[in-house]
């Protein structure tokens, strides 16, 4: 978790830092938004952007989606003037933080932010063995392809073989190959010269550089466009990079981790993949079960997942009924850890009572199993609603119908959804917008 706090330093800047330290923060300090837009251009990325009410805070975040740094921005102030609250979170601070800093919320708006130092959870005989293969090779410099269904675990493995590696305490770096649009994916990667194109305002560290001396996760790999991947060919083997629109390479020292969702070497076969970069980075193969083979893990995820949204909801952690029991067991899981992680936060909100009962166990795809004849109903009355209509649109109401029913809880929809909690923000913000461009 990195933290960038922007403003004038004083005794109560100090005091949050330090909080923020002790809650494992790393935390840098600039003293207004040109010298920290300086800062994420060379690279000194942040997951969290902490910046005094008295800057502009418009201008920061208008900057930051202008060049594309993808962060929380978190106001901050002297609680009194409740106007400037207000104000902040209308520039686009997501939150805002009253001054004397109180070492609970900073810690819960830490909480919120970082996708937490994850514990990776298994019992099972399969994830036993690939946890062993995965504590085997941290050490080593040796890439890594992690592949598996969505939702198994893949970016939690990633993680925890850089945490159990000799570059723990360098950074890890992800980029979500997936999420980022094809064109730009050259200069997030790689970065970028001032000038290089249109809209290249300044110049700007890619993640490759970003990662220097750590590991770099190209998270769902197989989605990179067969262009690029020869030039992630050549950076992993030269070991260097070339800006867009630079003409000096940047030596670096990495070490490359990639999920995949597919079956790489078919999509080798078919021409999607490129045979030299999968031999390249396939040095090591971590495939990560499917959760329905690996029913052991199911009763250990329920149990630390009630724990963890209880804890998170401030209730008392109830029970599951031997009902509940059952239907968990007896599902097939389609999304895996995530769909269980959803199922149980879903669950720990509707439960009431002493103990948590199969009402409160919503599985998503539980009518279709059980009456495939009203499952096909609603299916064919779904699809008659979507057919012509473009996928933006459906997407949108997808989203914002998601987001209504877990009351708005982010984190909480983008995990139903299969997204990172980055790329539902993004897309808010882009339906936020429409919206106020319709309003108007
Ligand atoms: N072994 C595990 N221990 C704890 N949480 C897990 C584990 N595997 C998956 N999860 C949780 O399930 C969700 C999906 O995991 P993720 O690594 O994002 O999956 P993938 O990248 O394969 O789609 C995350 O919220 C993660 O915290
Ligand atoms: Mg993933």
């Amino acid at each position: 978790m990195r933290l960038l706090v922007v403003g004038a330093y004083d005794a109560q800047i100090g005091a949050a830092s330090k909080m923020a330290k002790e809650r494992g923060a790393s935390v840098t300090h600039s003293p207004d938004i040109d010298a920290a837009l300086a800062m994420l251009r060379a690279g000194k990325g942040a997951d969290l952007v902490m910046v005094d009410v008295r800057q502009n805070i418009r201008k920061l975040t208008d900057a930051l989606k202008e060049e594309r740094f993808f962060m929380t921005v978190i106001a901050f102030g002297v609680e009194a003037k409740s106007e400037d609250a207000a104000a902040a979170i209308r520039a686009g601070a997501k939150e805002f933080l009253p001054l004397p800093p109180d070492e609970k919320l900073i810690a819960a708006v830490l909480e919120a932010i970082t996708e937490e130092t994850q514990s990776v959870i298994y019992k099972s005989a399969p994830m036993e063995k690939v946890i062993k293969l995965a504590l085997q090779v941290a050490p080593s410099d040796a890439h890594v392809i992690i592949s598996g269904e969505s939702g198994t675990g893949k970016e939690v493995i990633a993680n925890y073989i850089h945490r159990k590696s000799k570059r723990a305490g360098q950074p890890f770096i992800s980029v979500n190959c997936a999420a980022i649009p094809e064109q730009l994916l050259e200069s997030e990667l790689f970065g970028h010269e001032k000038g290089a194109f249109t809209g290249a305002v300044a110049q700007r560290i890619g993640k490759f550089e970003e990662a220097n001396n750590g590991t770099l996760l190209l998270d769902e790999i197989s989605e990179m466009d067969i262009r690029l991947q020869a030039k992630l060919l050549r950076a992993i083997q030269e070991k260097q990079i070339d800006r867009v629109g630079g003409n000096k390479p940047v030596k670096l020292n990495l070490r490359i981790l990639a999920t995949t969702n597919r079956d790489l070497k078919k999509e080798v076969e078919q021409g999607r993949f490129r045979e030299d970069l999968y031999f390249r980075l396939n040095v090591i193969h971590l495939q990560l079960p499917a959760l329905r083979q690996r029913k052991e893990d199911i009763q250990i995820f329920t149990e630390y997942f009630i724990k963890k949204y209880s804890q998170a909801n401030s209730v008392n952690p109830l029970p599951l009924s031997p009902k509940a029991v059952e239907r968990l067991m007896g599902y097939h899981w389609p999304g895996n850890v995530r769909e269980l992680e959803n199922t149980m936060h879903r669950a720990v909100l509707l439960a009431s009572g002493k103990v948590i009962d199969d009402e409160a166990i919503i599985l998503s795809e539980e009518s279709e199993q059980a009456a495939p004849g009203i499952a096909a109903g609603i299916k064919e009355m779904a699809m008659q609603s979507f057919v012509g209509r473009s996928l933006d649109e459906v997407e949108r109401e997808l989203i914002l119908g998601t987001l209504s029913h877990c009351l708005g809880n982010r984190t909480h929809a983008a995990n139903i959804l299969g997204i990172s909690i980055r790329t539902l923000r993004n897309k808010l913000k882009e339906y936020g917008e429409t919206l106020e461009a319709e309003e108007a």
